[in-house]
């Protein structure tokens, strides 16, 4: 992707989601830019999924606009940004088919080259054992790093994760948190929501607070960490302090 005409920044305006006579997202107003990678947390129910939902295009704000500005987004579209959701969604094939299939979708390659990608993601996320095995057959860690591996091969710009270490033990955590890392490195804007502050701590270079629907509080994550400035930030982390 580097050298390419970029999709970001990523703009939201006044975005609010209503469903079932509830307000769930109040007005949110943020430019998302890369490649500084920023964590969403916020309480159950505070709208950190929704709001992935509706950057990633799988909802539309009820009022507001989400509008990706950058110069290469005239042109991209979907494919630019990928999402990993914490159940991931694998069709029952092949590891490797899993690969084939999204590049397939997505219109990249001819059979040969997808088949070169494929292999190329699979060696990437330490995956190339388990190619002919039934997806749904993996560990929980590894359908969840064959769901990074299938964002990967089409070069996203920006991925979405929504807890992409929620089912995981300690070690896969680790694995999967690595390969964000990857991403990172590559240029990719990672944009996630954890309710692990752990993780937060490692990976973030910025946090979006949400509380019951709103935008709370933005800082870089040191700050938020160290002196949260909102009373409902610095109560969210004395309560996951005492658990
Ligand atoms: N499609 C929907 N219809 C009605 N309510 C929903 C829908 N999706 C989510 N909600 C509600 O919106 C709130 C925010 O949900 P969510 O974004 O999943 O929270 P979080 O990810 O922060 O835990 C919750 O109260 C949830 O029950
Ligand atoms: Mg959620």
């Amino acid at each position: 992707m580097r050298g390419e005409p970029t999709i970001l920044p990523l703009r939201l305006s006044g975005v609010c989601y209503e469903a079932g006579g509830r307000v769930l997202l109040d007005g949110l107003d943020l430019t998302l830019n890369g490649p500084s990678r920023t964590v969403i947390l916020g309480h159950n129910g505070a709208g950190k999924s929704l709001t992935l939902r509706l950057c990633h295009g799988l909802l539309r704000p009820t009022r507001g606009r989400i509008e990706w500005l950058g110069p290469g987004a005239a042109m991209a579209g979907r494919s630019r940004h990928a999402m990993v959701f914490q159940r991931p969604v694998l069709l029952r094939r092949s590891v490797r088919a899993n690969l084939v299939h999204a590049l397939s979708l997505a219109g990249i390659g001819g059979r040969g080259t997808r088949r070169c990608l494929a292999d190329e993601a699979l060696e990437r996320f330490r995956l190339t054992d388990l190619a002919d095995r039934p997806a749904r057959v993996l560990s929980g860690g590894e359908q969840q790093r064959l769901a990074l591996a299938r964002a990967w091969v089409l070069k996203p710009e920006v991925l979405f994760l929504d807890e992409p270490t929620a089912n995981l033990d300690p070690a896969a955590t680790r694995a999967v948190e690595a390969m964000i890392d990857t991403f990172h490195g590559e240029g990719v804007k990672v944009v996630m929501t954890t309710h692990d502050l752990g993780q937060a701590r490692r990976l973030a270079d910025e946090i979006l607070f949400l509380h019951a629907g709103r935008l709370v509080e933005r800082a870089a994550a040191r700050a938020f960490f160290e002196s949260p400035q909102s009373p409902e930030a610095a109560a969210f982390l004395a309560g996951s302090l005492s658990f």
